[in-house]
This record gives structure tokens, C-alpha cells and sequence, in this order.
């Protein structure tokens, strides 16, 4: 009798593995190998909380990279040694990334590239993103409306890492917008000169784009955002400062790093300055107007994806995306989210009402 208990219990056992859907052939929940760039960031941060929170139940370890390439690497290998069915990578470095991928496809593994596109390779199996280009628009819109029909406004620019294809989006969307109002003299940019040499141009090449950032690559780094920004204003001088119109990089910690350096020079007068992410650090930076704006990336949407994908995988089926990036290799099947423009307006609507931040913990938005 204890017998045939014991085999109905692992007879029911085997069938409710089976009935989870997501069981690699050793009976185990397929392993998934999700790897971060860095967690100095605070975007990084809330995707790694995301993760945690969608993927409960599934069978995954989530590595950082630390803004390293070599680390990353390792982190890639790791995961191949540990029997990852797919491995979910935001790279740290666009194209060094490319040998990893392709080394993980040779043990037949899923790569889906996350948030940032990884180039160079036909290897790439999916990417899940935000649309890029229109988190650079929104910032650039927004300047130009807060600008109206002004002339004259002093224009800093900055980008974001030069090893991120992300941030030629970016930086491609803004300069779309920004260029016809450099070129009618709305904006004077003060700290770029490969700038003002392609004040007439609108449709920049990808080399153009890239000879533009070089000179103010803020790395993605809120101390090198602080040099570049005390740097830029001791070289513009007195005609450079006043009322300053900031583009940031598309990062809220170096939108912070950016407005703290600012706003320490006493001879300037008002500050607008752009950010993206909608991290909680910048809320209370938002409510005081020392960050004008951002652009909220609702993270949860893109691990959703992620989900989403991988689930359909391991039912056998065909992962639903919505469009295709090219990532110089090949077109690579995407699934893109949205993103909102969050100001000290809708600042209660966007975030507080809908429960992303707790409201009670800030001061003056009422
Ligand atoms: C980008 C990412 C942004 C920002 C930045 C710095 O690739 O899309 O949301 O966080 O990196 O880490």
C-alpha cells in the first residue's frame, strides 16, 4: 500500500511539473540567466526589483556587469556553464557584447537583448526596449516649448555613453527637434562645436551623431557630469550663463549630477534641464524644479515582456513582437513599450496616484 502511494505521489508530482509548462528535459524549470550592466545606477535598480517580482517561481539568477566588458563576459559564461535555455542581456558595451551572444547562440541558447541593442551580430534573437528616439523628442519638445517664441537662450547638450546604442537614439530623436531652433537662433549651444558646425543639417548620419557625442559623453556618469558641466561653464564664461537650458543625457542620475553643478555657479539665474528614467531620487528634484522633467520608462513593461517571451518559448510557440530594430547585422524582432513625459504637474497623477512612488514621503506637490 506505502508503495503504491509513494508512486501516485511522484506520478502526480511529475504531472504537475509537466502542467507548469516552463520544465527543461531534467524535470528542472529552465534556467534563465539575466545579466544587468550595473547597480550603481538607479535605473538598474528597478529592473532588477521588477525582475524579482515577475519572475517569482521561475528558475533565474540575475548577475551585474559593473560597467565592464570583461565582466560581462564572464557573466555570459557563467550562464552557459549553468544550462541557460535563454539568457536576457543589457549590455554595458554595444558591440564588445556581440562575442557573447554569439558564443551562447553556439550552446543553442535564447539571447534576448534588454533595453539596450546589442550590435553586430545575426546571432541576437530578440530585444525588448522603450522607444528611444522618443524619450530624446520628449526632452527636446520640452525645451522648445518652455523656450516659446525667445531668442538667444543659452543650449548645453550632453549624451548618454557612447558605448550604448541607446543613446544615439536618443541623442537623434532630441537633435530632430533642437536643430531648426539652433538654426533660427532660439538656442545658442555653448558647449559643443561639432554641434553648431551641423546647426543646418537635420538628418544626421550615424557618424555625425557619433562626432557631435564624442565631445560631450557624459558616460553615463554623475561625477563625469559634474566635470564636464563645471568645465563647460568655466569655458562659456559670462555670456554662457543667465537663463540656461540644459539637454541631459537621458539619465535622471545625470540630470541630478548635472543641475547640483548648475546650479552651484551662482550666475545662473534659471535653470531648465532634462531627464529620463523616473527615478525615485529625482522626484523631490522634480517637485523643487531642480530637474525640469523626465521621461518615465515604466520598467515593469519591459520585464513584462521579457516574460512574455520567454513563456511563449517554452510553450514551443512563436514570441509575439511588435516591430524590428537593426542592429547592423540583422533585423532583430522587438517588442517595443511607451513612454510618458512627467513634469511637477502630472508629477501626483503620473506617479503618486497610481501608486509608483508613495506621495506621503515628499514635500510641496499639493
Ligand atoms: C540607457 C537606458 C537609460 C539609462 C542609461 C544609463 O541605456 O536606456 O534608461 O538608465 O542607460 O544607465
Amino acid at each position: 500500500m506505502k508503495k503504491l502511494i509513494c508512486v501516485l505521489l511522484v506520478v502526480v508530482f511529475a504531472l504537475s511539473l509537466v502542467a507548469c509548462g516552463d520544465v527543461g528535459k531534467q524535470g528542472k524549470k529552465d534556467f534563465i540567466g539575466i545579466i544587468l550592466p550595473t547597480k550603481e545606477e538607479s535605473r538598474w535598480l528597478n529592473d532588477q526589483k521588477y525582475f524579482e517580482e515577475y519572475f517569482k517561481g521561475m528558475n533565474y539568477e540575475i548577475l551585474f556587469s559593473q560597467n565592464n566588458s570583461a565582466t560581462e563576459k564572464t557573466n555570459v559564461e557563467t550562464f552557459i556553464s549553468k544550462g541557460a535555455k535563454v539568457i536576457v542581456l543589457c549590455a554595458y558595451d554595444a558591440a564588445a557584447a556581440a562575442s557573447a551572444v554569439n558564443e551562447a547562440s553556439k550552446e543553442g541558447i535564447t539571447v534576448i537583448s534588454y533595453d539596450r541593442l546589442i550590435m553586430g551580430t545575426d546571432k541576437l534573437d530578440y530585444y525588448v526596449t522603450f522607444d528611444s528616439c522618443s524619450v530624446g523628442k520628449a526632452q527636446a519638445d520640452y525645451l522648445v516649448e518652455k523656450a516659446g517664441s525667445e531668442k538667444g537662450i543659452n543650449l548645453y547638450m550632453y549624451s548618454g555613453a557612447l558605448t550604448d546604442n541607446n543613446s544615439v537614439l536618443f541623442f537623434e530623436g532630441a537633435w530632430k527637434v533642437l536643430q531648426p531652433k539652433i538654426a533660427d537662433g532660439t538656442f545658442v549651444v555653448r558647449n559643443c562645436e561639432k554641434a553648431i558646425q551641423f546647426k543646418d543639417k537635420n538628418n544626421l548620419t550615424r557618424e555625425e551623431m557619433v562626432s557631435i557625442m564624442q565631445t560631450i559623453d557624459s558616460e553615463w556618469n554623475m561625477e563625469r557630469c559634474k566635470s564636464l558641466a563645471e568645465a563647460n561653464l568655466t569655458a562659456a564664461g559670462d555670456k554662457g550663463k543667465g537663463k540656461v537650458y540644459v539637454l541631459g543625457p537621458a539619465d535622471d542620475d545625470c540630470c541630478r549630477a548635472l543641475s547640483d553643478a548648475f546650479l552651484a555657479d551662482p550666475k545662473v539665474t534659471e535653470l531648465k534641464i532634462t531627464g529620463a528614467d523616473g527615478v525615485e531620487a529625482s522626484v523631490q528634484y522634480i517637485i523643487d524644479g531642480k530637474q525640469s522633467m523626465t521621461v518615465y520608462k515604466d520598467t515593469q513593461a519591459l520585464v513584462k515582456a521579457t516574460k512574455q517571451i520567454i513563456e511563449a518559448l517554452q510553450k514551443g510557440e512563436k514570441p509575439k513582437t511588435d516591430t524590428v530594430y537593426n542592429n547592423d547585422a540583422k533585423d532583430v524582432p522587438t517588442i517595443q513599450a511607451d513612454v510618458v513625459t512627467v513634469t511637477a504637474d502630472n508629477i501626483a497623477e503620473i506617479f503618486f496616484e497610481s501608486g509608483v512612488y508613495d506621495g506621503s514621503k515628499y514635500t510641496g506637490w499639493k
